[in-house]
């Protein structure tokens, strides 16, 4: 009997080698254990469980109501299916930047309780010191600066980030900071490409994407965008890559059909039984199963 091979995990150290090499590369978000599977057998370095979970499989009007149960229940059930790919748990609204001792214990439960290799935190100068101290004790932390969704209500709404000299120069001191306090990557959400690319060229840790245009190192991308299970308003910075959300649609609709019309189950998908057995457990004789098999009801008087 052959074991099957041992899958090696990717970690930090080839992301470093791929951004050294400049190997750009697609990273994606997943929430549950078959995307993860699917996305991890199609060579994804990288998944995110992010926080837009919130919004895009639990149904929340922001990723302000997720919590970190939740997080953790799904970075398992992701854990379990990226046997590759390195997985990196978001850590919701609150879960940091309240206490450096809560921020790194709950950090660490997202590698001792949900699996994940890494966790991601929004904020730039403001939220270096927290990522400082999570680097410190051993958990690799992913940056997240421009448009942070979780502080929506503070940003105004989700917009594009940098625009002005003044935001510009605070995004780039924002990235620095990150960098500075130990990340090993910084996301750029909604950036203007000409400012993600300066950020890119004065880091020397990967960029990655997600509304910044072409020329960071990597992209990220929702993976509900990616592959059409998307409804109603898609980003513009989202393309969709296939139409998930109509496969489903037909294969729901047509298996509805099939239940309805008595297509489905069929013999081939059914399992049958000893007649014998049925025959004694129901207490029928020879004569009534041939008055069965004759559609003669039993209590008809001949
Ligand atoms: O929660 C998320 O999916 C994210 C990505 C958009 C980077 O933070």
């Amino acid at each position: 009997m052959s074991a099957s091979k041992p899958v090696r995990r990717i970690t930090i150290a080839d992301i470093a080698r791929m951004y050294e090499a400049g190997e750009r590369f697609a990273t994606i978000t997943a929430y549950d254990y078959p995307t993860a599977r699917i996305v991890d057998e199609a060579g994804i370095p990288l998944i995110l469980v992010g926080d837009s979970l919130g919004m895009v499989m639990l149904g929340y009007d922001t990723t302000v109501r997720v919590n970190i149960s939740e997080m953790l229940h799904h970075t398992r059930a992701v854990a379990r299916g990226a046997r590759h790919s390195m997985v990196v748990g978001d850590m919701p609204f609150l879960s940091y930047g309240v206490s450096t001792e809560e921020s790194v214990e709950h950090a660490g439960r997202f590698l001792s309780e949900a699996y994940a290799q890494a966790v991601k935190i929004e904020g730039g100068v403001r939220s270096a010191r927290t990522i400082e101290a999570i680097v410190s004790s051993g958990i690799p932390v992913m940056g997240h600066i421009g448009l942070t969704p979780q502080a929506v209500n503070q940003l105004g709404g989700h917009r594009v980030q940098g625009k002005t000299r003044e935001s510009a120069r605070k995004l780039i001191a924002d990235a620095l900071a990150v960098q500075e306090a130990g990340a090993f990557a910084v996301v750029l959400e909604l950036v203007p490409s000409e400012l993600a690319r300066a950020i890119t060229e004065r880091l020397s840790i990967p960029t990655i994407g997600i509304g910044a245009g072409p020329y960071t190192s990597a992209e990220i991308q929702v993976v509900t965008d990616v592959i059409g299970l998307t409804q109603g308003f898609t980003p513009r910075h989202a393309r969709r890559f296939g139409e998930v959300g109509e496969a489903i649609s037909a294969a729901v609709m047509a298996y509805r059909d099939a239940v309805t019309a008595g297509d489905f189950p069929a013999e081939a998908e059914s399992s049958s039984m000893e007649q014998g057995v049925l025959d004694e457990v129901l207490g029928r004789g020879e004569l009534d199963r041939a008055y069965e098999t004759m559609s003669i009801p039993l209590d008809r008087d001949l």
